[in-house]
């Protein structure tokens, strides 16, 4: 791997991005094929979050009329409103997921999740049906203003420990649902990874490209690495790094690539979390990898084809029991592009800013 530069690949599988709507989906969209990407899925938390199967598949039609040449995984917003016949419906109607958003930690999650066992009766109709639950796996944090007590059982909750504080209940949910398939998405921390490879084999989780190389001190003080959850130690990315190369099909590629216009980045008082990776994600994770190699965190022989065929799609698409669905074959070549200092498109009115802009990375070509 260290010395490759062209890696030939089936049509990568992200399965984790947010397309957002109106002019930022028309912006994003185009940039998941330019990625190397063919198949994706798509996360439920537009404004207002998509709870019914109806505003699923009119999104759905919205994102092909905008490249049709990607096939859209859709998945629903965990909500009260829901009831086990949504869930019935949405099998039905072809729809893959539900994601659950923590109340108020991330980005459009005012209508999460409080109480994980008032939905209990949603996740059983979820296991009947063979839905994948995809969990933000973080507690709230504890407001600044609380009086922090020294008892264990209620400490603190910040955003370094808050995936930590969630692990409990992900093994609750799991040993309650044993045939419910969940994915912690986006897992940022070494225990994370320790949990989920002691459940199940229904159990799984996403990576992001990002979250391989960023830790706390990339975020602090700039807005372009600032997501949730938010980069760890840098034992926790190497963790992650170590988790790709033995991951045995439980941990794939989510990328988590979260758009936001330039302007809630750089022009507001409060800073929106999320990191722009789509159309350079998979040159991140090779990147990220060959670092890893570098530093003796992983070892290169371990970084085989079968590893980042497995990572880039075929284990999540295992998972979540799809096909590959074009036939499709992309080259990524090493050095050949440059991360572009801003993505924009002539007659609309949002921009964002990607991660590593201006550094040069793998180039895609179908
Ligand atoms: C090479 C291997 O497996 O022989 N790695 C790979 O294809 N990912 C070794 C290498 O190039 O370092
Ligand atoms: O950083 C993040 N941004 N994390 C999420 O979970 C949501 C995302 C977003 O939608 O912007
Ligand atoms: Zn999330
Ligand atoms: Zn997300």
């Amino acid at each position: 791997f260290a010395t490759v530069e062209t890696i030939e690949l089936t049509g990568v599988f992200d399965a984790h991005v947010h397309l957002r709507d109106g002019e930022m989906a028309e912006l994003v969209v185009p940039t998941v094929r330019e990625g190397g990407v063919n198949q994706v899925y798509v996360m439920p938390n537009l404004v207002p979050p998509i709870t019914t199967v109806e505003q699923c598949l009119a999104y759905r039609e919205r994102l092909r009329a905008i490249e049709p040449n990607v096939d859209y995984l859709m998945s629903l917003y965990l909500h009260e409103s829901m009831t086990p016949e949504t869930i019935v419906e949405a099998k039905k109607a072809g729809v893959w997921g539900v994601k659950s958003y923590p109340a108020g930690v991330t980005t459009n999650s005012s209508s999460g999740v409080v109480d994980y066992e008032s939905f209990y009766p949603i996740f059983a109709e979820m296991e009947r049906q063979d839905l994948v639950l995809n969990l933000h796996g973080e507690v709230p944090s504890t407001p600044s203003h609380a009086p922090i007590t020294s008892s264990s059982s209620d400490r603190a909750v910040t955003v370094l420990n808050a995936e930590p504080a969630f692990l409990p209940t992900l093994a609750k949910l799991h040993s309650r649902f044993p045939n419910l398939r969940i994915i912690l998405e986006h897992c940022s921390t070494a225990a994370a990874v320790a949990a989920v490879r002691s459940c199940g084999p229904t159990v799984a989780a996403t990576i992001t490209a990002h979250h391989l190389s960023l830790i706390i001190d990339d975020w602090a003080g700039d807005p372009h690495c600032f997501c949730k959850p938010v980069a760890k130690t840098p034992e926790d990315r190497d963790a992650l790094l170590r988790a790709v190369v033995t991951s045995e099909g439980k941990f794939f590629l989510g990328t988590d690539s979260a758009p936001h216009d330039v302007r809630k980045k750089r022009g507001e008082d409060r800073v929106a979390a999320g990191v722009f990776t789509q159309g350079w994600a998979v040159g991140y994770v090779l990147d990220a990898l060959a670092k890893g190699v570098e530093r003796g965190v992983v070892a290169k022989e371990k970084v085989t084809r079968e590893v980042l065929e497995g990572f880039l799609g075929k284990w999540g698409r295992a998972f979540y029991k799809v096909q590959e669905p074009r036939g499709e074959t992309v080259v990524f070549t090493r050095g050949k592009a440059r991360v572009g200092e801003v993505v924009r498109r002539e007659g609309l009115g949002v921009e964002v800013v990607p991660f590593r802009r201006g550094e040069v990375t793998w180039g895609v070509e179908w």
